[in-house]
């Protein structure tokens, strides 16, 4: 299958080429508009992020593709009531990663309970067809300090259930086996492509 990508997040490009290994992904074009996410879920965004690229792509692709994938996701902490949340990508922007990932721990109450867990919504839109969107995601802890240079974004602060190390420390190959992103890529590869991942 051959599939727009609608994500210029090259974290997310590389693990979907890891998770979905018979798929060719077209990335996000370079000069291509911003994609809109202003939804108030993580399904909302995911839906917006979909039909918009594969409406622009209707107008502007450069070839054909069987449709387009979007991912919203995020990490949801229990301590502050679900933040980031839908909102993880806006979070203290204009810091780099690693100073909004000790900003973020700065935040968690004194004693609080660490519990979070990483969220992932797919939005696939069918080149021809309905829209249809695919859940995951995975429990764990925030660690008291980044660890770990593996991953993107928040990896270095969460620790997945019954697991000592950060997604920043343990290997892709093991993150693979646990995400909410690998969850939902599953959920969609089994619904769609009619295979097991
Ligand atoms: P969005 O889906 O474009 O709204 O961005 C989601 C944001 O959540 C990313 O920019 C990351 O900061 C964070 N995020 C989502 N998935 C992961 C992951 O697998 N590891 C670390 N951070 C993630």
């Amino acid at each position: 299958m051959k599939i727009l990508l609608a994500s210029r997040n090259a974290g997310k490009l590389r693990e979907f080429g890891e998770l979905l290994r018979d798929v060719t992904f077209l990335p996000w074009p370079a000069d291509a508009p911003d994609i809109p996410e202003d939804g108030a879920f993580f399904q909302d965004n995911a839906l917006q992020k979909a039909t918009f690229a594969r409406d622009w792509w209707a107008r502007h692709g450069t070839c054909p593709v069987d449709g387009v994938l979007s991912d919203d996701s995020g990490l949801c902490v229990d301590a502050l009531w679900g933040g980031p949340g839908v909102l993880s990508a806006r979070f203290a922007p204009g810091l780099s990663q690693d100073a909004r990932n000790r900003r973020l721990l700065a935040l968690m109450p004194q004693g609080a309970v660490r519990s979070a867990r990483f969220v992932c919504v797919l939005a696939w839109a069918p080149t021809t067809g309905d829209p249809a969107t695919f859940g995951g995601s995975v429990e764990g802890h925030l660690a008291l300090e980044p660890r770990g240079a593996q991953g993107f974004g928040y990896d270095p602060i969460f620790l997945p259930e019954g697991h000592q190390q950060t997604f920043g420390e343990l290997s892709s190959a093991v993150k693979q086996t646990l995400s909410h992103r690998s969850r939902a890529s599953r959920a969609f590869l089994e619904a769609v492509a009619g295979q097991e991942a």
